[in-house]
């Protein structure tokens, strides 16, 4: 692979970079299976990639970096593995926060937030309030979230809002979903990247993602870094996004 430096260069050259970049982190597990470590290792493994992956976004001028952390299907994992994925977010908070407000990066969490440790939702609302001012990069961590719940809430409102007769049901539109997402204000994702080979989208944005580009990188989430953001970003400059239309 080409060094970051010269891939960022090639992106700069071709200029159209994607707006709003989404990541399944996948492969955490595996990357601390074959050294034959503890799983939370590879989870800690993979916090030095988000660290590698914001200050990239970043480099490439990308507005919107959203990173699956934590799905609502995770709470069943052991719960040594769940307590460890809650410190470890914790920590990353605790070491990060000054570092992403210095560098401009506003942090938003979505998802179930109140199911979440009080240590942990504390640490989560004092890096949300900390960072609201800055405008280089929006960092979205999805946490204890599950698409479909999202949805189903939007459709719960929508419903509620027909029957107070404050919602004509011919008028309800993309935008009526959109604006009830967790995503409202968010452009959809230009760009979804998923590590570790898997070819799935679980349960991940499954109404933002209508066209957005897919990249399946072969590499596991700890060893993915700035060179491999580079070379997804590189490939979906090459794409021919037509959303559903014909070229001129
Ligand atoms: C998937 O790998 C990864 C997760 C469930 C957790 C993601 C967490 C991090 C990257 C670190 C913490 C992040 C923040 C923002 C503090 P897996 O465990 O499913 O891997 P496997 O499929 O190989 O078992």
């Amino acid at each position: 692979m080409a060094d970051a430096a010269e891939l960022l260069a090639q992106i700069r050259i071709h200029g159209t970079i994607p707006r709003h970049v989404a990541i399944i982190m996948d492969g955490n597990g595996r990357w601390a299976r074959e050294r034959m470590l503890p799983r939370p290792v590879g989870h800690r493994n993979g916090m030095k990639s988000v660290r590698a992956v914001v200050e990239a976004a970043i480099e490439a001028g990308v507005d919107v970096l959203s990173l699956f952390a934590f799905s609502a299907e995770n709470w069943q994992r052991p719960a040594v593995e769940v307590s460890a994925l809650m410190s470890l977010l914790e920590e990353y908070i605790q070491r990060e926060a000054d570092e992403l407000e210095r560098q401009g990066v506003q942090v938003r969490f979505l998802g179930e937030l109140l199911l979440l440790a009080p240590a942990a939702h504390a640490a989560v609302e004092r890096v949300v309030r900390q960072t609201a001012h800055c405008t280089k990069l929006r960092l979205n961590l999805f946490v204890s979230y599950g698409s479909r719940a999202e949805i189903l809430n939007a459709v719960r409102q929508i419903a509620r809002d027909a029957a107070a007769g404050k919602l004509d049901p011919e008028q309800i539109s993309d935008a009526t979903v959109s604006e009830r997402l967790l995503t409202a204000g968010c452009p959809d994702p230009d760009l979804l990247i998923r590590t570790s080979g898997e070819q799935r989208i679980s349960n991940f944005l499954l109404w933002q993602i209508a066209y957005t580009e897919l990249f399946i990188s072969p590499v596991l989430w700890p060893d993915f870094g700035r060179s491999e953001l580079f070379e997804a970003i590189l490939d979906f400059q090459k794409r021919d996004r037509r959303f559903g239309r014909v070229d001129a």
